[in-house]
Formats: structure tokens, sequence, C-alpha cells
């Protein structure tokens, strides 16, 4: 298995491109089975996340043709053969619960496995089911799978208990093709809920208010291809920000988007980062010390969860104390416990850690216990006192986009051994 060496990196310089958003382009892929036409996609990251849900496209029997050079995908779900989605495949991606509802929307039916719990949290789809249920889908449990079935869907007013942002898109996609009005409230309004509208909205869907929390969707009998420029990764532009932050470096982000940055520019304001929005691009850039924030999860426009890894990663290293809550999933924090292992100070109490700022971290060997975690530890060993070892590195892989060779060309000491 890969692992990464990290040394001390201070001063992280030079400019760093973000890919195409993972979480974007995930559903805008599910998205393609509800058309028998062709669908072209571009900034379509190289990712393993992006492999897997290729993989399950093309078991449903959909032609996938993808120039990872390029980043253009070309799908063309002309038929769909199979409703049923095997759970080898499933079990790689949570996402993959994701073609439910275009499955249900273009063939009335399908059998998926049901997702399971991972290290993060237990994270059900009671909400997603609900919502198909809603539009009149029949839902069985059984034997690990989820079967639905539908003659076919009809729209529905429909009330999610949490703006998920799974759930919201799924419904999403199945509302577009029934028949009559959808109401989706207390949705989702991340911005990967506005790339999907938009892009459903080029294939000929009608849905208005995407963005926010009541979307409208005005169902069509059918849809058409589609070309389609995924938005940027803002998790991975929070990431570079963070790096230019930890190192005391000076970063310039081209193709970030600064209206899906709010939360994590102003954040990082607070501990003391200038940041520079321009019209090409964000600067970040740190001249003296970082100091202690607080910080609390939320739906967008939020903090996002998927910045609470590498932020603590930041506070270790911060001047006082911070104050870290996370409230989207219920164990999230495992990352806190490989930083403690390089020497930081942080104390949990449920959903709630207290992170005491040291001098320095050290050092040592460490396992990246999920994607964001993995890239948490990768910006706490740059600042860490001797060679970190970073295992399971096959989590940051799934999302990261040429992670190493983006961090190398800005100065850091990274180097992956097999
Ligand atoms: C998506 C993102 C993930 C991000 C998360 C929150 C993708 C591929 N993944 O995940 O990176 O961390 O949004 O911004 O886009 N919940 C329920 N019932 C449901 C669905 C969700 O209780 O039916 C709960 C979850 O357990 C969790 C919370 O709602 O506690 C948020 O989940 P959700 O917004 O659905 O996240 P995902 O779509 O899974």
């Amino acid at each position: 298995m890969s692992k990464f060496i990290v040394s001390k990196s201070l001063g992280l310089c030079g400019k760093v491109e973000i890919s195409g958003a993972k979480n974007a382009v995930l559903p805008i892929l599910c998205a393609c089975i509800l058309t028998e036409k062709e669908c072209v996609l571009s900034s379509v990251p190289p990712l393993m996340d992006v492999y897997a849900m290729m993989d399950i496209l093309k078991a449903l029997g959909v032609k996938v043709q993808y120039d990872s050079v390029n980043q253009i995908a070309k799908i063309k779900a002309e038929r769909v053969t199979k409703t049923k989605e095997e759970y080898e495949m499933a079990g790689k991606l949570r996402a993959s619960f994701l073609v439910m509802g275009p499955l249900l929307a273009r063939r009335q039916k399908a059998k998926i496995p049901l997702p399971g719990g991972c290290q993060i949290g237990t994270r059900p789809v009671d909400l997603h089911l609900k919502g198909f249920i809603k539009l009149g889908a029949k839902i069985k449990q059984e034997h690990g799978f989820v079967m639905g079935r539908c003659r076919r869907l009809v729209g529905s007013h429909i009330y999610l208990d949490f703006p998920s942002v799974g759930a919201t898109e799924n419904i999403m996609m199945a509302a577009v093709l029934a028949d009559g009005v959808t109401v989706i409230e207390n949705a989702a309004v991340e911005p990967e809920i506005v790339d999907l509208a938009e892009f459903l909205n080029k294939m000929g869907a009608k849905i208005t208010d995407y963005g926010t929390g009541a979307i409208t969707i005005n169902g069509v009998k059918t849809l058409e291809g589609a070309n389609h420029n995924v938005i940027p990764d803002r998790i991975e532009a929070g990431t570079f920000m963070v790096a230019a932050a930890i190192t005391g470096g000076d970063i310039f982000l081209t193709n970030a988007v600064p209206d899906h940055l709010g939360a994590i520019t102003s954040k990082l304001k607070e501990a003391n980062v200038d940041i520079e929005e321009l019209a090409h691009g964000i600067r970040v850039c740190t001249k003296g010390e970082i100091t202690a924030f607080n910080l609390k999860t939320m739906p967008f426009p939020g903090f996002p969860t998927d910045l609470q890894a590498v932020f603590m990663s930041l506070s270790t290293v911060a001047k006082g104390t911070s104050v870290i809550t996370e409230t989207v999933f219920e164990n999230r924090f495992l990352h806190a416990g490989e930083l403690t292992r390089m020497g930081a100070d942080i104390k949990i109490d449920g959903r709630i850690a207290v992170v005491d700022g040291v001098r320095k971290l050290t050092a040592t060997q460490v396992k990246a216990t999920d994607l964001r975690a993995g890239a948490a530890l990768v910006l706490a060993a740059m600042t860490a006192e001797g060679e970190t070892e970073i295992s399971d590195i096959f989590h940051i892989d799934r999302g990261y986009c040429l992670f190493e060779e983006k961090l190398i060309k800005l100065g850091a000491k990274i180097r992956r051994e097999d």
C-alpha cells in the first residue's frame, strides 16, 4: 500500500490550479443516465471516486469514454440494460447511491446496495427514500439492498428534515422526469447542487429556485444531451488555502470561485491570514503568526465539514485555544488522534474539539483515516520536525487530483512510496 513521506516544508509558494469538483461531477455523471443522448463533460478530474462511478455506469450498460489528460468525459446512456448495482462496486464510494433517482426516473426500477456507514458516521439514506416514496415509488429493503419500483414518478411536495446534499440531488434527479411539479423544501444549497441543477436544465429539465431552500421542478417527458464544464473544487481550494496558511507561504489559486469560499476566507482572515480576491484567482499569504479561531461546521453557506480536518491541523500550530464543533457528521474527529501522535494538544468531548496550539509538531508514523483527514495530516506534516510517514493514502487519491504533484510544484517535500 502506498504512503507519503513528508518533510518539513515551510513557505509554500507559487500558483496552483484548482481541478473540477469531485462532489459536483459524481452526481452529474449519474444524471447522464436520464437521457439516451450523449453528454460531454469537461473539467472531470481523474480521481479514484470518479473512475469508480464510471465503472458503476458502465456496469449499468452506459457507454463511458474518458480522456483523463484533457479531463473530458463522454457519456451515452442510449440503453440502460441493468437496474441493479453490485455491492462490490457500490462499496467503493457512498455517492454510488446517487444512481437510484436517475434509474427510477429512466427505468422505473432500481436495486441498489444500502451504502452502510463509514468511518465518519452512520450515514443513513432515509431522506433519499422518503423523497422517492413521496414521488410515488414503492420502496423495499431486503438482504442489504434497497429496491424501488414505480409506474411513473409523480411530482410532490417534499420536506427534508435536514438539508442533505445527497438526498437533494437524488430527489431532484428523480423528479425531473416525473409527472407534474415537485417542490423540495429545506433543500441543500451547496454550489454542487446548483451545478447539478444547471446541468439538468441544459438537458431540458425545468428546475427553478435551486440554490435556495425550496427547489421547484416541473417534470418534463424527456431530456436531451448536454455539454457542461464542472465547477472548481471548493474543498481542494480550501485545502490549498490552508497549505499556504500553515506553512507561512504565499499561494495563488487559479480557477477558484470566491463566492464558494466565503466561510473559509472569513475563517482564515480571523486566523491572521491575508486573502486577496483578484479577477483571475485568490492569493493567500501568511506573514504573521496564525491565531486561534473557533469554527462550527454547517451546511452551505456555513463552514464545510469537509474542511474541518485541515482547519484542525491549522489550529494545532495556532497561537491560543481554538474550539472546533462538528455538527454534520457524528464521528468526524478521527484525525485528532493522529495529530495528537504528532504532538498536537487536542481534547475531544463529543462533537467538540478543544485545540491548544503548540509551538511545533513532530514527525511520526500516522494513518489517513479518511479522505479529508489524509489531507489534514499532509498539511500538518509540512510543519513538523523530521519525516512524517502517512499510510493509507488511497483515501487521498479518492478525492484530490494530483495532490502531491501540485504540492511539490509549490515547494513541498513530499514523496510517494509504494
Ligand atoms: C456530501 C458530500 C460530502 C460532504 C457532505 C456534507 C458528496 C459526494 N459528498 O455527502 O463530501 O461531507 O455532503 O456536506 O457530495 N443524512 C441522514 N439521512 C439521509 C441523508 C443524510 O440522516 O438520508 C445525514 C448524514 O448522516 C449526515 C448529514 O445528513 O449526518 C449530511 O449528509 P449529506 O448532506 O447527505 O452528505 P452526503 O450527500 O452523504
